[in-house]
């Protein structure tokens, strides 16, 4: 210390003081960079000329993700890596040949967490094959970098995982696993310049510095939001019921279209004065929940999911009350009523194990080129399923059918930068049944609204063609004015054989296959399973037979144009 002047290590000292760890693990990274480079006065890192002697690494950058934001992170650190001269490849965990594994020196992971606490649909193979096969890697060296939301009861899971079976199949970390959370932007920079200054070999060049910040862009930024349109788009006699939600906010709402609205519902009232009336002992209790103290009724009215709890809650409710429960998921309501707390359990401990309520996210249907930033709208269908041959509906979405004109909505945005449209002059081909409408509707409003010169074409079906053509006089009228080029639907009981999209595509093979050999960026939207599985195995065979090659010829065309952005999905 005694190098710096008085006045420099006063200075020196109130920014430790000032600084977070994570801020002090950046600044000493940065600083380590710093040695290797000259710095001049705008204070950017500029690599030194002077020859260093570096040792080259061989690495491998592997990502997870569903909507894009590993994939940014992973070539983000590539490049970071290829800057300093070692040798990297970035691939997909879905590309990546897990043989490889066990000969690989050095592997970065970044992977985020979906569904349950599941991996991206696309990492799975890779994970299960990571938990089920035994594999050597004493010679690896690996970091994992975890993308997840801290409003999921699982966070961070995935990565979690990954990071724990590498470390049991004898890899070594080279920096423990980091978990981000959805304002990852920052922090994952100053992961990469960790990365960077730990690397397991002398490596000299420039860290990330003064990137430009996107502030806001990833971070959850609630909206207060009213009702203004909701309509139901099924007809009478419609065994099925899809809201048309039109929300209008008085601040500007950011978003693009491919964006999802995100909601985290409350419960409902009689639910949580139930719950209540079951620990009427504490029923005056405020407790301390996340730095907040809520009353009992404000804690489980907005935070905790009391419905259809997991089995893990259920098991650990058990083993905190000391009594065998059968596994079934049931509400909490239920389970107190059947199995009260008993007096050595405190509310604390109970309110220990329960999980946040879990966001809700819908398709945005709403461009906000055509419609303006200051409505959203949303298409969502009421999640019907039944218990003991009792019909009932999933919770959200009956929120969504039975709000009124008015009512308050408070909603974040979800980006999903996967599902882009491309430039103006770049056709597009949308297959969307049911609610996988929604993000089209904002697609062909937005390219209708801007004049886009390519051409669009929607695949779209649903049960009847009199009660579930959902926006109809929309899509013809878009039909009509050329905006919408082509048109296919299929609706599957309006005939004796059933009839899905995927049999509409084989009819179109041919010029489905001429617009994609053309350049078309292909999109698939709505129910995961068995849709887009069907879907997607139809393509594979359209490519197959248009292009005269084999199956295995016919996915490696698929992948490749899903590894240009030519083919996205966003499924549920
Ligand atoms: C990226 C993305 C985009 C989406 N876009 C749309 C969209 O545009 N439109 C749309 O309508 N949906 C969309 N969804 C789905 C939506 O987010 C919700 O998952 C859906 O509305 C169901 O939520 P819910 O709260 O109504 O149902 P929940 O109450 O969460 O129930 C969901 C399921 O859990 C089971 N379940 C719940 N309670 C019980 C119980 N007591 N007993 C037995 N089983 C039970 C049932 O199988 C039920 O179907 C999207 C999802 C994602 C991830
Ligand atoms: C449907 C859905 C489920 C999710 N489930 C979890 C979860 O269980 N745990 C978690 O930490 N994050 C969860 N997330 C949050 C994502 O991991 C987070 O948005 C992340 O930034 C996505 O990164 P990606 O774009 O690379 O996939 C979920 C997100 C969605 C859309």
């Amino acid at each position: 210390m005694s190098m710096l002047t008085e006045q420099k290590l006063q200075s020196f000292k109130h920014i430790i003081q000032q600084s977070s760890r994570d801020e002090i693990l950046w600044m000493s990274g940065y600083l380590a960079g710093l040695s290797e480079t000259n710095i001049f006065d705008n204070g950017t890192a500029v690599k030194n000329n002077a020859p260093t002697a570096v040792e080259k690494l061989t690495i491998s950058v592997l990502y997870g993700t569903e909507t894009g934001n590993s994939k940014k992170i992973s070539s983000k650190l590539a490049a970071a890596l290829k800057s300093r001269q070692h040798k990297v490849t970035l691939t997909a965990l879905d590309q990546y040949a897990l043989s490889n594994l066990e000969k690989e020196s050095i592997v970065f992971i970044i992977i985020s967490t979906q569904g349950d606490g599941e991996p991206p649909a696309a990492a799975k193979k890779f994970y299960d094959h990571l938990h089920t096969k035994e594999h050597d890697l004493k010679n690896l060296q690996y970091a994992v970098l975890a993308l997840g939301d801290s409003s999921y009861p699982l966070f961070c899971k995935a990565g979690d995982d990954v990071d724990v079976r590498l470390n049991a199949l004898g890899a070594n970390q080279i920096i423990s696993i980091e978990k981000l959370d959805t304002d990852f932007y920052a922090a994952s920079e100053t992961w990469i310049n960790t990365v960077l200054t730990n690397l397991p070999a002398a490596s000299t060049g420039p860290l990330l510095t003064n990137q430009p910040k996107q502030p806001g862009k990833h971070k959850k930024v609630f909206y207060n939001g009213r009702v203004r349109a909701h309509l139901n788009l099924n007809d009478k006699g419609s065994a099925k019921e899809t809201w048309h939600v039109e929300i209008s906010s008085a601040e500007g709402i950011y978003y693009l279209p491919g964006d999802s609205l995100g909601i985290i519902p409350s419960n409902t009232d009689e639910d949580v004065t139930e719950i209540i009336s079951l620990l009427a002992g504490y029923k005056n209790q405020t407790i301390q929940y996340k730095e907040e103290t809520l009353t009992l009724f404000e804690l489980f009215k907005n935070k905790l999911n009391i419905l259809h709890l997991p089995l893990r809650i259920v098991e650990k409710y058990a083993s905190l009350i000391k009594t065998e429960l059968p596994l079934v998921r049931l509400d909490l309501k239920n389970i107190l009523s059947l199995y009260p707390l008993t007096a050595n359990v405190s509310i604390e401990q109970l309110i220990a194990i329960l999980e946040p309520i879990t966001p809700r996210l819908y398709s945005i249907s709403s461009s906000p080129s055509a419609h303006g930033n200051n409505e959203i709208h949303i298409t969502v269908s009421r999640n019907t399923f039944s218990v003991n041959e009792k019909i009932k509906y999933g919770f959200c979405s009956s929120h969504f059918a039975a709000l009124n004109e008015g009512d308050e909505v408070k909603f974040y945005i979800h980006p999903n930068d996967n599902f882009r449209l491309p430039e103006a002059d770049k056709d597009v081909i949308m297959i969307g049944p049911g609610t996988g409408i929604a993000p089209f509707r904002s697609f062909i409003f937005h390219r209708d609204n801007e004049g886009a010169s390519g051409r669009n074409w929607l695949f779209f079906g649903d049960q009847h063609f009199e009660t579930d053509f959902l926006y109809q006089s929309e899509m013809l009228s878009f039909f009509d004015t050329g905006s919408l080029t082509k048109i296919n639907t299929a609706f599957s009981r309006d005939q004796k054989e059933k009839l899905y999209v995927q049999h509409r595509m084989r009819q179109q093979s041919k010029e489905l296959f001429t617009w994609l050999e053309n350049g078309a960026h292909m999109y698939v939207c709505g129910c995961k399973d068995p849709m887009a599985k069907d879907v997607e195995e139809t393509l594979i065979d359209i490519i197959s037979k248009e292009a005269n090659i084999d199956e295995e010829s016919a996915i490696e065309y698929l992948n490749k144009i899903e590894e240009e952005g030519r083919f996205a999905k966003d499924v549920y």
